[in-house]
């Protein structure tokens, strides 16, 4: 791996924290909590990673999040993805949660936030690890469902700076959400959204004009919209990319093919992130690793896509600057 990678100050703004569960960890809390996991082995798991499309990972996403049981669980979760932020340079993360994976199966709110946000205090504390934490509602469930999830989230605004909206995203658009997303507002929630991961350039326009969302989270479809691209480009609305997600969940079928280096060549404020780094063969620098290689991308191209990281971030200019 190319020393400007491995030394270049990071921030990653796109990593759900139930993605970043190893198998190995996954093993391991399943035996802490008397859980039957439907592997025999590490390598069995490793070998199931194989997806067809977005929902095909999301049905053994969900399946593997069934281990984290304990605040401990999420402690240990989080700790884990801290440790790497800091052997990869990354110096600011905005963590996103799917609370409703959890709440779903009778665990408390409470659990999982505290857990999660333990970690992060220890990894600002010991680590030099900057973060945020970003709620998601899951898009599958109902806007209904999502409106409970946000009143249950208000006693922990201090601990969560923004909401988003993942899980499968056909059939489910953002108009969906438009109440959900105006209450967040109304209450000071900061806001951004999965949109133009397989769904259309059409939900991407929605996540922008309905939900208001500070930066788009994948969006590599707005290409099939020219009008849509010069939006993003004049308003410089972030893109946060992944590209080991995109090609292990076949949006593109080589990472050659990925169309990360025109949307930065077209002036765009494109960034690079891990996904679901667990499920997806790489943290943030082996992303960056990928696209290098696949893409040929220069020096100069690496830098922008770093220094575009913080701007994109949810810290002050001061912050941003401190941190790059
Ligand atoms: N949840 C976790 N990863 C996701 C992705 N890539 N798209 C939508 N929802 C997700
Ligand atoms: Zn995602």
């Amino acid at each position: 791996m190319s020393s400007l990678i491995q030394t270049l100050p990071k921030a990653e703004l796109h990593i759900h924290i139930e993605g970043s569960l190893e198998p190995e960890m996954m093993f391991t809390l399943a035996q802490r909590n008397g859980i039957e996991l439907p592997y025999a082995s590490v390598a069995e798991i490793q070998a199931a990673y194989q997806f067809e499309n977005l929902q095909s990972f999301l049905d053994l996403y969900y399946a593997g999040a069934q281990v984290l049981q304990t605040e401990q669980d999420f402690y240990d979760l989080t700790w884990a993805y801290l440790q790497k932020c800091a052997a990869q340079t990354v110096r600011h993360t905005e963590i996103f949660f799917d609370p409703q994976t959890h709440t779903d199966r009778g665990l408390p709110f409470e659990i999982v936030c505290n857990g999660i946000t333990a970690a992060l205090q220890a990894g600002r504390e010991q680590l030099n690890v900057s973060s945020h934490l970003i709620l998601c509602f899951l898009r599958h469930l109902s806007a209904d469902d999502a409106m409970a999830t946000l009143e249950q989230a208000l006693p922990y605004q201090d601990r969560i700076i923004g909401v988003g909206l993942d899980s499968s995203e056909l059939g489910h658009p953002p108009s969906k959400f438009q109440a959900v997303f105006d209450r967040a507002r109304a209450e000071g929630f900061l806001t951004v959204a999965h949109a133009g991961e397989e769904g259309p350039p059409e939900y991407i326009w929605e996540a922008l004009k309905l939900l208001k969302v500070s930066r788009i989270d994948h969006g590599v479809r707005c290409v099939e919209d020219p009008a849509l691209v010069d939006y993003l480009g004049e308003h410089q609305i972030p893109l946060t990319v992944c590209p080991l997600s995109n090609v292990k969940l076949c949006v593109f079928d080589t990472m050659a093919d990925h169309n990360l280096k025109t949307l930065l060549d077209q002036g765009l404020c494109v960034t690079v992130n891990s996904d679901d780094p667990a499920y997806f063969g790489g943290y943030l620098n082996e992303n960056f690793e990928a696209i290098q290689t696949a893409l040929a991308l220069t020096d100069a191209d690496l830098t922008q896509l770093a220094q575009n990281s913080f701007r994109a971030a949810f810290l002050s200019a001061a912050d941003q600057q401190r941190l790059a």
